[in-house]
């Protein structure tokens, strides 16, 4: 398995492929990558013949006051993982090989990019949708392969493809969770032992909202019902959790299917999970 740094050379591999008559699938990565990474690329290498995966930690998805310099690296260690899932091209390119000097366009994916996460990470969104579609752009994938994880990403990431007539299907994988529920994540080993141990907690509560939810409760009430319970589980803080419609991200309406979607403090880390209604 190759590494490559520069836009031609990914470009130049796509090409070669192409004209070998293969399907192209693209999984974007920060690195760091755990179990859940593994399944995003086996689950292109299923359905496409040839599979890239980049990492590259995007700085215009974080703030000032976010983790950016301290977010982990270990491109040894993600080389491995790739390997073991199936990959075949790792595109790991420098950030001026990503915002060249003089870069200026930004991708913002209005209402869906805005709400929930957009309201307490008003850059987030913006950095994500400017480097993924950079990315598409890029390497021109038949499909790429984003987590259920961050279930808010997915639907913008979808929303942007389809508004800038990208050709490539966007692909959800399922979470991929610890034996006691918590989402597998980079950031769990911002968790010390203690807080590990209430860290499921989250999933616990909107599973439970979820399932009240299901059997005819109003969902205000089991979002709210679920901020108390992970708050006593010795959270600190919940910057939302909220039932939405799952394709718009709007206020859910009868009959329309419904998501938990939740993000709270625990320590230094920053928690993030959903689950379906
Ligand atoms: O989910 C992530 O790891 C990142 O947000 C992504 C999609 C690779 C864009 O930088």
């Amino acid at each position: 398995m190759q590494v490559i740094r520069t836009i031609a050379d990914l470009r130049s591999h796509v090409a070669t492929w192409r004209r070998d008559g293969h399907r192209v699938g693209l999984v974007p990565t920060m690195g760091a990558l755990h179990p859940g990474h593994a399944s995003l690329i086996k689950r292109s290498a299923a359905d496409a013949d040839r599979t890239v995966v980049t990492i590259f930690v995007n700085p215009t998805q974080f703030s000032p006051q976010e983790d950016f310099a301290t977010y982990p690296r270990d491109e040894a260690r993600d080389l491995d993982i790739i390997t073991g899932a199936g990959g075949h091209l790792v595109f790991a390119p420098e950030i001026r090989e990503v915002y060249r000097d003089g870069h200026r366009t930004k991708v913002e994916v209005q209402s869906l990019g805005q709400t929930l996460e957009g309201e307490f990470r008003p850059h987030f969104f913006v950095g994500v949708a400017t480097i993924v579609a950079k990315l598409l752009i890029q390497a021109l994938p038949d499909i790429a392969v984003f987590g259920e994880k961050d279930y808010q990403q997915l639907c913008v990431i979808r929303q942007m493809a389809q508004d800038l007539d990208i050709p490539t299907e966007i692909i959800g994988a399922e979470t991929v969770r610890e034996p006691d529920g918590l989402a597998m994540s980079s950031r769990n080993r911002y968790l010390s032992n203690a807080e590990r141990i209430i860290a499921p907690a989250m999933h616990a509560a909107i599973s439970q909202a979820a399932g009240r939810i299901a059997k005819g409760a109003n969902p205000a009430t089991a979002a709210a019902e679920a901020v108390s319970e992970v708050l006593s589980a010795g959270f600190q803080r919940v910057d939302y959790i909220a039932a939405r419609d799952a394709e718009t991200l709007r206020e859910p309406a009868k009959g329309r299917p419904m998501r938990i979607l939740a993000t709270a403090w625990l320590g230094q880390a920053r928690l993030i999970d959903n689950v379906a209604v």
